[in-house]
This record gives C-alpha cells, structure tokens and sequence, in this order.
C-alpha cells in the first residue's frame, strides 16, 4: 500500500484546488501534532495521571476533568508561536485567547473543544479532540470575540481526532472528508481513506433516551416511529446507540451511516440543546455536509445560523441526509 502522510495531502491538495495557502498547511499539521500529544496523554490513563476531575469548573459550570485542561493547554502552546493564527477559542476558556505579542500574528481563527465526550475519560471509552478553522476578518487590527461569530458556512477547515482502539484524525477543508490513522511507532499521520460518504438511508440511531420525556413533539413523534419497527409507519427495525462522545457517535455514522441527535428540550427555554455551536456543531456540520449528510437544529441547516455568542449552544440533528431532512420536516410541519 503507498502511504500518503498528512503533509503530502496538504500539498497535493494545494497544488490541485488552491485552497490550503501554506499558513492553513501549517495550522493544520500543528493542530494534528497537538493531537498526537493528547492521544499520547489518553493512551497513558492512570500511569500518566491524567484520570480524574481537576476540581474546577469551565464557563459552563461544568466541572473540569484534568484531561480536558491538559488537551486545552497543549492546543495552545502547540498553536501560539507559528505566526498562522491572530487568536484561539475554547470550550474550556471564558474568553478568547489572542496570539501573544511577542509572536507574529496570523490571519486564521481556530476554535476547538480540546476534549470531547469527558464522561467517557475515567471509563476508557472512545473521546475525542474537534477544532474549526475560520479566516480572521480583514482589517481586524486585534482580534476580539465579535472576530469569531461568523456563520459555519465560512469555515476553511474543521476536523476531528478520536482517541479510540485507534487515533483516527478526520479532515475537511472542503473538498470532501479525508481520514487518517496515527501510526504510533512511526509517529506519522497516513491516509486510510480518501473520500467518506455517508449513505443516505440508515437503520440506526443516536439519541440520550433517558431525556424522552423532556422531548419537544417533533422529536418524540420521529423517535416513536422508528422504534415501533416493522410494523409501524416506517416499516422497518432501528437499531440504537449512544456512546456519549459525539466524536465517536459522528465517527460511527461518517463510517456506516445513521443519525446524531441532541435536540433541545422543554427543560430550560435558555439553553436550546446542550451542545456549542462554535466548538461543535459547526465543525461537524461542515464534516458531515462534505460527506454528502445533512446537519439542522431542527428547523434550518447549522452552517448557516449566525451566531451571537462563542459559548453559545443549539440543538443539532446530523448524519444521514434522507433522515436529517424527515426529522427537519417534522419540525417544520409543527
Ligand atoms: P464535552 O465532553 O465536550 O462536554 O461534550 C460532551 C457532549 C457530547 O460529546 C456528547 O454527545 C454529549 O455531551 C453527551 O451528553 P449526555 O451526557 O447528556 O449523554
Ligand atoms: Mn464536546
Ligand atoms: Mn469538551
């Protein structure tokens, strides 16, 4: 087999679409290193003492794992001196963290979630690292949070890693979805698959049951009807499953299909879902759109909702187009 790394697809890809100028080539395999670091720390658990809480609380009140600070401060460090970028976002950070004086500053904006799917840490189940990359307004002269609400739709780049039985970082910078696999001994990127489809129609889906009786009608009514299988309206058997890593549930669907749901629910009007936009749903839109599936809040596509604040959350409905567009219906009709 003729292995492709990383870099030799950035080039290629350069050379054939125009499209990765060697500030966003860069961005990218730094953003790929940083990720080989946190697989490294993942893959150590309890011998490297990264297991546990951190005993602090991000933005969203939610308390800190030791991993999710750990990946957050290797994505920084790993991200601040190559001149690609004029700032950072993350999940982890109240604010924005601008590229320090003392380096020069770049025209690129990256956001991530540094760990996703915490719950997941001290279980040894797949987690993952999600980053979106947006080009910094022109003639921003310092970056500032108003910098980064741009709609998903003008992401340059957006990608994932998963830490799973293997690291696998997947990649879009808009001309389809590329994967590649960690080769821990050679410690190199390569290419295991060129092009991800989604199929359009799938059997399985993804949704945390135990919020059914908060769900919105929509909801209930699309879940309800696959669940009563071959006899019901749909005429066929669902099969279920959460893994509570949204990496690793859009992981599974980028691979075989199905769809992703965390829908907003009647529990609190301010907090429409609990996933973020920028860190999220966004980065996964692009993915998945690029993989020829859909991604909504329900009601329009997630690329083009424009966003109001970093931290902000939505509901998101992703993976197969065919399913993605009922569920979207059922929203709509209501
Ligand atoms: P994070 O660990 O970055 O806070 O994200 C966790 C998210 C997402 O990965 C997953 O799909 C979802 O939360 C799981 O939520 P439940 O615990 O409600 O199932
Ligand atoms: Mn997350
Ligand atoms: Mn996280």
């Amino acid at each position: 087999m003729k292995r492709i790394s990383l870099t030799q697809h950035l080039i290629e890809e350069q050379r054939l679409h125009n499209n990765i100028p060697a500030e966003l080539r860069l961005l990218i395999e730094v953003v790929a290193r940083a990720c080989k670091t946190i697989s490294h720390a993942v893959g150590k658990g309890a011998l490297g003492e990264v297991l546990g809480s951190a005993d602090s609380e991000n933005v969203q009140g939610e308390v800190q794992k030791k991993l999710d600070i750990i990946s957050n401060d290797i994505l920084l460090q790993a991200n601040e001196w190559g001149g690609h970028l004029a700032a950072m976002a993350s999940e982890e950070m109240e604010t924005i963290h601008p590229i320090p004086n003392r380096y020069p500053m770049g025209e690129y904006l990256l956001l991530f979630d540094p760990l996703d799917g915490s719950s997941n840490i001290d279980v040894n189940v797949s987690i993952g690292t999600i980053f979106s990359v947006l080009k910094a307004p022109a003639g921003m002269s310092a970056p500032n949070e108003q910098a980064f609400l741009q709609p998903g739709s003008q992401q340059v780049a957006a990608g994932y890693a998963v830490y799973g039985p293997q690291t696998v970082l997947v990649l879009t910078t808009g001309n389809g979805v590329q994967s590649f696999t960690l080769d821990r001994e050679m410690g190199s990127w390569v290419m295991t698959q060129r092009e991800a489809k989604i199929p359009e129609d799938t059997k399985e889906y993804a949704i945390n049951a135990s919020n059914a009786r908060h769900w919105f009608a929509p909801v209930q009514r699309y879940v309800d009807e696959m669940n009563a299988g071959k006899t019901g309206p749909r005429a066929k058997d669902f099969n279920m499953r959460w893994i509570a890593s949204m990496v690793a549930d859009v992981h599974r669907i980028l691979t075989r299909g199905g769809i992703f749901m965390y829908p907003a629910d009647a529990r609190d009007p301010d907090k429409p879902g609990k996933l973020r936009l920028m860190y999220e749903a966004n980065p996964m839109a692009f993915i998945v759109e690029q993989a020829g599936g859909a991604a909504t809040n329900g009601k329009e596509r997630i690329l083009d909702i424009q966003p109001t604040s970093l931290h902000q959350r939505v509901a998101v409905f992703l993976g197969s187009k065919n399913e993605v567009d009922l569920v979207t219906g059922y929203h709509n009709e209501a």
